[in-house]
């Protein structure tokens, strides 16, 4: 059989010429060029936000967004990667924080002076629709915000494009929190949880494992009762001793 011959694309990296196998993300193709990453790459998997990316296509006027690792590079595209914006971090006192929008109006004022450009949602290589969740801040609704802005994985690509210089993702990341921490219900379960490790439920489980040797917990590990994939809601292990009240019913 004849092999197949690796078809080559030219791409350029920071303005230099290179040529590299086609199919290969942006992130293997700057590889494959011969850089090699300290900075600007973390998971490989579009989860944690380092590997940001901009390009532009001949004979197009746009500015393209990707994450260096989940997209393919193309033919002639000319990109650099942006791993990293500088953007205003206020610290802040969590545990002062009262949970209302003014909370966020006080640590960036700036936000205020959003020009409602959209450039911002334009960029984001996860669809997170921006400029909306800094409007719906504005408006004091920081639910609504956390919801929409669930997908940020803190690229700061929308940073780089602010009319406002405002730092949306640390902005947005401050209302999550806010959410999450003082707004949102808390989870019966998490509750349930937190009772039964301060009773000691699990004390005698901890202990014997502590004791075991690590050929031992692996055996345990190996051999451990999994969750099957086509499992329903209502799935629950034949050895239910651990399990805390809210999962029995
Ligand atoms: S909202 Fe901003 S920081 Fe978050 S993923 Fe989108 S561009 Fe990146
Ligand atoms: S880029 Fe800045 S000014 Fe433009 S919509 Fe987004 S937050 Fe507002
Ligand atoms: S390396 Fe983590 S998102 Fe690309």
């Amino acid at each position: 059989m004849e092999a197949t011959e690796t078809k080559m694309i030219p791409i350029y990296i920071m303005g230099k010429r290179y040529e590299v196998p086609e199919g290969l993300t942006i992130m293997k193709a700057m590889e494959y060029a011969g850089y090699q990453y300290i900075r600007g790459c973390g998971c490989r998997g579009g989860i944690c936000g380092a590997c940001g990316t901009i390009y532009r296509k001949p004979g197009d006027y746009k500015i393209y967004s990707a994450l260096a690792c989940q997209t393919a590079a193309e033919p002639d595209m000319y990109l650099t990667q942006l791993p990293f914006f500088p953007a205003n971090h206020v610290p802040s006192n969590y545990a002062e924080l009262e949970g209302v929008p003014e909370d966020i109006y006080k640590l960036y004022p700036e936000l205020f002076r959003c020009v409602a450009c959209n450039a911002c949602s334009k960029i984001c290589p996860m669809d997170v629709p921006v400029m909306d969740v800094i409007a719906y801040i504005k408006r004091g609704d920081i639910e609504k915000a956390a919801f929409e802005a669930f997908d940020c994985i803190q690229c700061g690509l929308c940073t780089s494009r602010c009319f406002a210089e405002a730092p949306q993702f640390h902005i947005m990341q401050l209302a999550r929190r806010i959410y999450g921490g003082k707004l949102a219900p808390k989870a019966k379960h998490n509750a349930e949880a937190a009772q039964a490790v301060r009773e000691g439920k699990f004390d005698a489980m901890l202990n014997q494992l502590m004791s075991m040797s690590t050929e031992e917990i692996k055996k345990e590990y190996i051999e451990r009762e999994i969750e099957p994939e086509t499992a329903g809601d209502d799935w629950k292990p034949k050895d239910a001793k651990w399990l805390i009240e809210e999962f029995l019913r």
